[in-house]
């Protein structure tokens, strides 16, 4: 457990008090001006772990109005590890605490302080309540308030040491795991093959026998996660493509091992990495549960390659799953108006989509053919088959005559050579166009070694982009251009 480097001869604690002094002398004791003292006590402490203290913090309740906290301290993930709530010398502490309380305040890791006296309450109920207007006890009470632990991040920690060591040799494991019952477990075998056949004929024909076992691998690796960690017991049953990996998954352990509104029709969403596919539907299910405090099951989500949608030979298609067939028949159904994306891009992108990166788009590529790329001067366009270029081609048509396409992507189209084609079609198919350019090109700006002058910690340029198209009758449009850069 980290500990809080603080005596009582300290400087911080010492200032705290000779502030505090201060104020008594000019005759101010409400909570307004009083409170910098400790705030600047308990900032210094927070240092120690890397924590930042937050004035002011927010915390939502589900169905109500958000809470505000006088602080709270905050890591790197923002995540809380504690919260302060500052009140008058004049207050009656203990009747504030029991207000708070009744007002939906969190009750784990929280300082109820005033100048001379302070309330811990961890886990629910008061550990501390003292007297604070001498040093020692001061010390003690910090201590004690920035060395907790709660008992989930104390597990999540355990979990995640033991995890780290343990994934390669438990991916090892598995995948000969996989290669033994291919030989001797026919129940397997047909199981693994019909969802090969599922993964070529809805996310990439020319997906290998690997790729399949490694979803196979990260499904294992990852859904007691989702199932326990994320307190989410159902995942694998309700998540559609979960539960038809499952399906393989029983027949593998079958002789081997055993193991332990808005979101209704308005949201689509297109994954086609397994894993991203995941954390998507979480992340998606847990914000409505915040929002709204019931857990819903998101189907609005399709495992499924969107540039595949454009491609003619799909109709024919099914995708993984009927449920997800069933899914991606929505959403092609779908008027949408509203396109938001970050999408892969792949000139030289570090984290480059494997499965997907030798695969051929006839319809997608015929488009930018005879629109963007005949449209160019520039000799050379092969930078127009990056996947980035697709996405801003295929959400353009997605939202056929009204709408607005936001994506933060490449900024190469902004003003490299071969996308001149592109701009011009831009500019005539929307009615506004507005880019904020970020720059970070460390290729063009040697300056910028290293890729922490970039957003996405990337070495290539980057931009966030509003393309809006209104719904005015006219075929010819002209947009206005807003542009601003950072560098
Ligand atoms: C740059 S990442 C953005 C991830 C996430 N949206 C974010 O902003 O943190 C691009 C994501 O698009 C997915 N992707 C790539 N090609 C795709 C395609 N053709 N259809 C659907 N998803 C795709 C990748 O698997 C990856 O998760």
């Amino acid at each position: 457990m980290e500990r809080l480097n603080l005596k009582p001869t300290h400087k911080p604690v010492q200032n705290y008090y000779e502030a505090l002094r201060q104020f008594k002398t000019i005759g101010v004791s409400h909570e307004g001006a009083v409170r910098s003292a400790f705030q600047t006590l308990l900032e210094h402490c927070g240092r120690q772990f890397g924590w930042k203290l937050v004035p002011e913090w927010s915390i939502r309740k589900s169905g109500g109005h958000p809470i505000r906290v006088d602080g709270a301290l905050v890591d790197e993930y923002r995540l809380t590890h504690g919260f302060w709530e500052a009140k008058d010398t004049a207050d009656d502490l203990a009747k504030e605490v029991k207000k708070k309380i009744a007002a939906g305040y969190p009750q784990n890791n929280i300082i109820f302080q005033a100048p001379d006296r302070a309330i811990l309450m961890q886990n629910g109920r008061v550990v501390l309540d003292q007297d604070i207007s001498e040093a020692d006890a001061i010390v003690q009470f910090l201590k004690r308030f920035l060395e907790y632990v709660p008992p989930e991040f104390e597990e999540w920690t355990d979990a995640v040491e033991h995890f780290q060591d343990r994934v390669p040799e438990l991916g090892e494991a598995l995948r000969a795991l996989i290669e033994k019952e291919e030989k001797s477990n026919s129940r397997f075998r047909a199981a693994f093959e019909t969802l090969f056949e599922l993964c070529r004929q809805s996310i990439n024909p020319n997906v290998s026998k690997e790729a399949v076992e490694e979803m196979l691998i990260q499904h294992l690796l990852t859904e007691r996660i989702f199932r326990t960690v994320f307190n989410n017991p159902d995942f694998t049953r309700r998540n559609v493509i979960a539960a038809e990996i499952e399906k393989v998954i029983d027949a593998l352990t079958s002789q081997s091992f055993s193991r332990d509104g808005f979101l209704h029709n308005e949201l689509h969403c297109n994954e086609v990495m397994l894993l991203p596919y995941y954390i998507a539907s979480m992340n998606i299910e847990h914000e409505f549960y915040d929002l709204v405090g019931t857990y819903e099951l998101f189907e609005g989500i399709c495992l499924v390659d969107t540039f595949e949608l454009a491609e003619g030979s799909q109709a024919t298609l099914s995708f993984m799953t009927p449920e997800n067939t069933a899914r991606v028949e929505r959403q092609k159904a779908s008027p949408i108006r509203v396109i938001i994306g970050n999408p892969p891009y792949n000139a030289k992108q570090l984290n480059e989509n494997d499965a997907n990166k030798n695969r051929r788009y006839k319809a997608m590529e015929r488009l930018i053919t005879e629109s963007y790329a005949k449209d160019s001067k520039a000799t050379l366009v092969n930078t127009l088959s990056d996947p980035y270029v697709k996405a801003i081609r295929w959400a353009s048509d997605r939202i056929e005559d009204e709408g607005i396409v936001a994506f933060v992507t490449n900024n190469s189209f902004v003003n490299e050579i071969a996308f001149d084609g592109m701009r011009k079609h831009l500019a005539e198919s929307f009615d506004e166009i507005y880019i904020l350019n970020l720059g970070s090109n460390v290729r063009k700006n040697p300056k910028l070694s290293g890729s922490t002058h970039n957003v996405f910690g990337i070495q290539i340029g980057v931009s966030i982009n509003l393309f809006v198209r209104k719904r005015t009758g006219e075929q010819s449009r002209q947009a206005t251009i807003d542009y601003a850069a950072t560098d």
